[in-house]
Formats: structure tokens, C-alpha cells, sequence
């Protein structure tokens, strides 16, 4: 069928691939980075109790009840928080809000005394979230990829004050790495005409947050999700932090765009889930715990796997064979990520899940014909 009705958007544009969502009971899930225990019992009775008359009518525009758990947990104000339908919906708002900068004009001016622009491109690490570049791509933001250290590390360095933004997860993914929350205030420090963006949706399995540095650098927004450490990815839920000039950007074009990003449900679950840290911290530490054994498990088996503060493992099995493991791996059943790219041919990312899944991981490595 022709596109004749498409927009000339929608024609252009590499849409984002999200890991294969197979279902079935046979099926061990490592490709998403989903967290394999379910939310706190208290997060379910929440979503249990939003009766009819609830659901009738439309959610606290504000979600203000949301925001100011959100401030409490993390001791700042309600005016420092933002929320949305996941932290893929706050960084699309973002983007609007803070990367779509007009063309910079340079202090020299061409011959014909007619101004030089350059592009305020945003930055980001060549390997980050593969969401970034089609955002970028969606709302024509030009790019600067930073490419990694020698060690699958953020190149911190190279970033610099080009005013046009950004952006890098810390944790990274896919590679699990994280950097101190030093390298990121020398950062803050260093760029104080461009915004930067910290996607810390892997910050609760070990790397530092950087959310109470946002009163203290106007250019620093955080983002964080519930769908990893809160078990919360089929909710869709997700929050932001940064001083209230910068919230106000987002609150500007979440009010553009969708006045209710966050339904009944999700306000009502995601201050439930807040109210029940001692679930989450358990949870935590039993993920940290298995993804430090399986890491302990692969290398034992030749793999090369960086140091995770993540619930996922950035691994490259030995004899380089990535991607038939991938295969084998996806024909038994146990979904891992692969990425048939030049820089990542020899890698597989794998989610951490339960004992028993990463079990049935390793007795499939074992069993698999190029091992
Ligand atoms: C680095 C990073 N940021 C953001 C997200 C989006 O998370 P969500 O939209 O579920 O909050 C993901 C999801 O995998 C991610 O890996």
C-alpha cells in the first residue's frame, strides 16, 4: 500500500526498537532489563482499591500527591520534581523542552559581515540509550556522538560547553558502567551554558544519584523511572528533578502536549511503591546479589563482563561468538540483547533476573554448541 496519507515525519523517521516482548510460560526474559520480582504487595492493594468513581473522572493534572512523595523521599521540594508516563515520555518532553535550541551565532561574523551559526548539536556517548538519536532524529536536533574510552567508559573529558545540551545514562547501558558523582559535578562545573541531562533510570543497583545537586546547578536535570528498581515497567512511570525554572520548561510542554500524563493508577501506585522502601531495598540487594554470582559464573566461562551497577551485564562471550549465542540462546527460549552493529558485534547485554533464570542461563551456555 502506498504512503500517500503519511506525513513527510512519518516517512522519515528510524523508529526506536524496544527488546522482544515474547510471551509464554517457557520463556526466561533477559532482554529488557525488567525487574523479575513484582512490585511491594502494597503497590498492588493501592491499584485494587481505585474504585469506579476514581476512575471516572480525570487524574490531578499536577499529580501533586506523586511529586511531593517524590520530594520526600528524596528530601527536596514538590517544585523540583516532575512526573510522567515513564522516563521515556520525560525525555521526549526534555528534548522539546531543552535541545530543540536555535543555531548558535559565532562572535565572528562571515566576509559579508552576515553571521556564522553553528549548530547547537547535542551530545551524547556513541553507546548510551539507542532512544536519544531518534529522539533526535524526531524533533531534527543535530548530534555530537562522543566516542568511548578504550574501557566502554564515558568519555566525561570530551563533552563540552557547545550550549546545545547533554545528555548520557548513569549508569551507562548497554555497557552497566557507572561514573562518580565527582566526574559529573567537574562536568556541571565545566558547562555552565549547556544542559545536562543524567538518564538514572539503573542509578538504584550502585551508581550515585545526582538528584540533590539540582538546587545547586541550574543546568542539571535527573531523570528516573519505576519500571527497573520498583518493578513498575508495565505501569508506566517515570519522574524528573531539576530547579523550578527548568521543571517549569517540562511542565510547559507536558502542558502542549498531554495534560495527564500520569493516570489514577500510576499516582496512586507510585506513592504506594514510595511508601514501601524496605520492599525495594530487599529487592535490590537480592538483583545486586545475583547479577555479582552470574558475573562471577561467566567469567569463570571465559567471557569478558564490565564491572555492572546495573541489573543487567554487558558481556562478550569467548571466541567472539556473540551473536550465535544470541541465536542459540533466543531458540532455547532465554531472550538476551543483541546489537548487530560495528562496535557492538562482539556483546550481549543480558537482564539480571531470578536464581533460577540466570540458572537456566548458564546451563544453556554450557549446553550451547560454540561454547
Ligand atoms: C537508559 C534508559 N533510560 C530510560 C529508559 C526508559 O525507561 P521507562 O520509559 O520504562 O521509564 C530505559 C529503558 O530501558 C533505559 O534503558
Amino acid at each position: 500500500m502506498s504512503n500517500k496519507f503519511w506525513s513527510e515525519l512519518a516517512e522519515r523517521l528510524t523508529p526506536y526498537v524496544p527488546g522482544e516482548q515474547r510471551q509464554g510460560d517457557n520463556v526466561v526474559k533477559l532482554n529488557t532489563n525488567e525487574n523479575p520480582y513484582p512490585p511491594s504487595p502494597r503497590v498492588l492493594q493501592a491499584i485494587a482499591a481505585t474504585d469506579g468513581h476514581a476512575m471516572r473522572r480525570y487524574p490531578d493534572p499536577t499529580s501533586i500527591g506523586l511529586r511531593e512523595s517524590l520530594a520526600q523521599y528524596h528530601s527536596i521540594d514538590a517544585a523540583n520534581v516532575f512526573v510522567g508516563n515513564g522516563s521515556d515520555e520525560i525525555l521526549a518532553l526534555a528534548f522539546m523542552a531543552f535541545f530543540t535550541k536555535k543555531a548558535k551565532e559565532k562572535s565572528s561574523a562571515n566576509i559579508d559581515g552576515s553571521a556564522i551559526t553553528e549548530d547547537a548539536e547535542l551530545q551524547f556517548p556513541e553507546l548510551s540509550y539507542s532512544f536519544y538519536p531518534v529522539y533526535c532524529d524526531l524533533l531534527n536536533i543535530p548530534k555530537r556522538v562522543i566516542p568511548m574510552c578504550e574501557d566502554f567508559s564515558i568519555d566525561m573529558p570530551a563533552f563540552d560547553n557547545n550550549g546545545g545540551g547533554i545528555i548520557f545514562p548513569n549508569p551507562n547501558a548497554p555497557t552497566s558502567l557507572a561514573q562518580p558523582k565527582q566526574a559529573i559535578e567537574a562536568l556541571l562545573e565545566r558547562v555552565p551554558d549547556t544542559l545536562v541531562l543524567v538518564d538514572e533510570a539503573y542509578v538504584d543497583f550502585g551508581g550515585q544519584s545526582v538528584v540533590q545537586l539540582v538546587n545547586q546547578y541550574p543546568n542539571l536535570v535527573v531523570s528516573q523511572t519505576f519500571s527497573k528498581s520498583r518493578s513498575l515497567a508495565g505501569m508506566r512511570l517515570g519522574s524528573a528533578y531539576a530547579n523550578p525554572n527548568l521543571i517549569e520548561a517540562l511542565e510547559r510542554v507536558k502542558n502542549s502536549f498531554n495534560s495527564y500524563p500520569c493516570d489514577v493508577i500510576a499516582q496512586r501506585a507510585g506513592i504506594a511503591s514510595l511508601a514501601d522502601d524496605a520492599y525495594y531495598q530487599q529487592s535490590v540487594q537480592q538483583i545486586i546479589a545475583t547479577r555479582n554470582r552470574t558475573s562471577e559464573a561467566l567469567k569463570a566461562r571465559g567471557f569478558r563482563v564490565l564491572e555492572s551497577a546495573t541489573n543487567f551485564l554487558f558481556v562478550s562471550p569467548p571466541g567472539n561468538h556473540a551473536q550465535s549465542l544470541f541465536n542459540y540462546l533466543s531458540e532455547q527460549g532465554v531472550l538476551v540483547r543483541y546489537w548487530n552493529s560495528d562496535k557492538l558485534e562482539h556483546w550481549i547485554r543480558v537482564s539480571v533476573g531470578t536464581d533460577e533464570d540466570m540458572n537456566t542461563l548458564l546451563s544453556a551456555i554450557d549446553k550451547a554448541p560454540m561454547s
